[in-house]
């Protein structure tokens, strides 16, 4: 008797993707986009990428020349891709990184940045009925992340972003570089303020990460409609979500955007645009 096996080969035409980055061990896109080939049934792979800075342009350029479908680079590579990449999308220029890599047929280099489309994206499907992008938003951080949240955010046609950092000067560089009258920022010390007839509150700091204080703000002037998101999803309820909760307010976690901004490569590279469900959440949420 045969015991069954059950299997999965690659053949001779298999579609390959990675991600690049230096550490890659702790990235989730692995297993991510593992989990979509395998429910597809797609013959291709995905696979961590570690790729030092100083080898980081030979690599691309290696990728290429290997038949690779295209990447998706992270941390520290994200702002040195858009020198390497011959065609940029409107939004990698404008956020000013490329998170997602794809070599066209012709061997060009495409760079686009999709982590504002995974931040939107998020919100849609989790808070369906809520008009988050029709009042003022109240960012929270300008470091790397809030970038692209902010485009995404002007893209969407959000009257009014107030923006705040505990470092002002970053929040205005930014506000300055985005050049749109809608950002205005606001001191870090009076953020509370800023939720008056707020639609939509985003952490995009790194407090309420495990391992880092809880972001302090008192919600009282927030009203009870507006929604609350958080990139941070480690935990999955920060102490912010949970005191919006507590009061009434919808909340979004940050765990979606990080599955829905790896949608637009996986199409690209394999030609279906993949569903997000719950089901991929507790997959990812439990990997290691
Ligand atoms: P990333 O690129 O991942 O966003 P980052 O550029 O280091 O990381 O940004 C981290 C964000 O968290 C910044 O907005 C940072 O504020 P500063 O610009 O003032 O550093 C914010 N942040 C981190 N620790 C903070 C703290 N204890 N209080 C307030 N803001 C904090």
């Amino acid at each position: 008797m045969t015991a069954h096996i059950s299997y999965r080969t690659l053949s001779g035409t298999s579609r390959l993707a990675g991600v690049m980055g230096w550490p890659v061990s702790h990235s989730k896109s692995p297993r991510l986009h593992g989990y979509w080939l395998a429910k597809y049934g797609i013959d291709g792979s995905y696979m961590p990428l570690p790729v030092a800075p100083e080898n980081f342009a030979d690599a691309l350029k290696s990728l290429k020349n290997l038949g690779f479908s295209g990447v998706n680079v992270t941390i520290p590579h994200k702002e040195v891709t858009l020198a390497q990449c011959d065609q940029l999308s409107d939004r990698a220029k404008r956020i000013g990184a490329v998170n997602t890599v794809t070599f066209s047929e012709d061997g060009l280099i495409l760079g686009d940045n999709t982590d504002g489309f995974g931040f939107i994206e998020n919100l849609r499907q989790n808070a369906p009925d809520s008009a988050f992008a029709s009042g003022p938003a109240v960012v929270l951080g300008a470091g790397g992340a809030c970038r692209a949240i902010l485009v995404a955010l002007l893209d969407e046609g959000c009257p009014e972003i107030r923006l705040t950092n505990r470092t002002r000067k970053r929040a205005e560089d930014l506000a300055r570089e985005l050049d749109d009258p809608r950002i205005k920022v606001v001191d870090w010390p009076l953020s509370a303020d800023a939720l008056d007839q707020a639609s939509l509150v985003v952490n995009t700091t790194s407090l309420g990460m495990v391992g880092q204080p809880e972001l302090a703000i008192d919600l009282d002037g927030l009203p009870k409609t507006a929604l609350v998101t958080d990139i941070v999803y480690a935990p999955l309820m920060t102490g912010l979500l949970c005191q919006a909760r507590d009061r009434g307010n919808p909340v979004v976690d940050g765990l979606g955007m990080l599955l829905h901004q790896a949608r637009p490569g996986f199409e690209r590279w394999f030609g279906i645009d993949p569903e997000v469900t719950a089901e991929l959440r507790e997959f990812v949420i439990y990997s290691k």
